[in-house]
């Protein structure tokens, strides 16, 4: 599919899907916003695509938020539309069945950081600055910031950042638990593949379970530890459970098919 905003590339099982306005640092407009959600949809339903990276283009920026140009005049209407059509396409990436790594590969802020903890696992260069500055434009986070960011690093160190709208680097967010590696901005992408092949190599249907399991751990609705009794129930019965207990038992490497 052409994409006008993000370039996508499907390699080794991975897709990668970057947002390409470099002159813009990124900044998500609602067509970019679109095309994300469009391309994740893509990439889940591709059979051959077992991991998703995000990245963003050039060497500065990952995301630097929403685009500020686009709703500086909004209506209060126009302003909940375009923060709900965000957090739907964010809370499709969080609910997507296959693992989404963020490479943040420098500025993560407002919608950046926001769409940087709506992925499964965060890696970042050395060079990445998280933040969310919506209140130094006289807002509040839009895409989920306000509910991410506290289960992610807890909830004084969440509204301290909120609050000041004050960018932390990537040591910090390593320290905080934002981030789970950083690397130099060379080693970035390498990393995040060579991740993407470790989670390859495992049971596509339980990876896809595990991720429901976590997922309803945070639910209101949804009492997760039956769904991990639900997920175990349904595993069991799957043939890469056979595969896998088989090639355990006959000392070889399983061969996992996600059926
Ligand atoms: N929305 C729209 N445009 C943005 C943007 C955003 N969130 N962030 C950066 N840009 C644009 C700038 O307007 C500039 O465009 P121009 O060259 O046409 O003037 C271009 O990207 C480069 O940004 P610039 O500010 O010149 O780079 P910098 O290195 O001096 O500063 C930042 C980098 C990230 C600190 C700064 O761009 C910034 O504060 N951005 C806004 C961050 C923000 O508030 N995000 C939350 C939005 S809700």
């Amino acid at each position: 599919m052409a994409y006008k905003n993000i370039l996508t590339q499907n390699e080794n099982s991975v897709c990668t899907i970057t947002v390409n306005r470099p002159d813009k640092l990124n900044a998500l407009n609602k067509e970019t916003i679109a095309e994300v959600g469009q391309a994740i949809k893509a990439a889940e339903g591709d059979a051959s695509v077992r991991v998703i990276i995000i990245t963003g283009a050039g060497a500065k920026s990952f995301v630097a938020g929403a685009d500020i140009s686009e709703f500086a005049t909004y209506t209060a209407e126009q302003g909940k539309d375009l923060a709900r059509h965000g957090q739907q396409v964010f809370n499709s990436i969080e609910q997507c069945s296959k693992p989404v790594i963020a490479a943040v590969n420098g500025f993560a802020l407002g919608g950046g950081c926001e769409l940087a903890m709506a992925c499964h696992i965060r890696y970042a260069s050395e060079n990445a600055k998280f933040g969310q500055p919506e209140v130094k434009l006289g807002l509040t986070p839009g895409y989920a910031g306000t509910q991410r960011l506290p289960r992610l690093i807890g909830m004084g160190r969440a509204i301290e950042l909120l609050i000041t709208g004050d960018m932390i680097d990537a040591q910090e967010a390593l320290r905080a638990g934002l981030v789970n590696k950083v690397t130099t901005q060379e080693e970035l992408m390498n990393a995040c593949f060579q991740l993407a092949g470790k989670i390859i190599q495992q049971a596509p249907v339980a990876i896809a379970e595990v991720l429901k399991c976590v997922r309803d751990y945070e639910s209101k609705s949804t009492d997760g530890f039956e769904t991990e009794i639900n997920s175990f129930g349904h595993c069991i019965t799957t043939e890469d459970f056979k595969e896998g207990t088989a090639a355990f038992l006959e000392k070889r490497k399983p061969v996992f098919r996600g059926k």
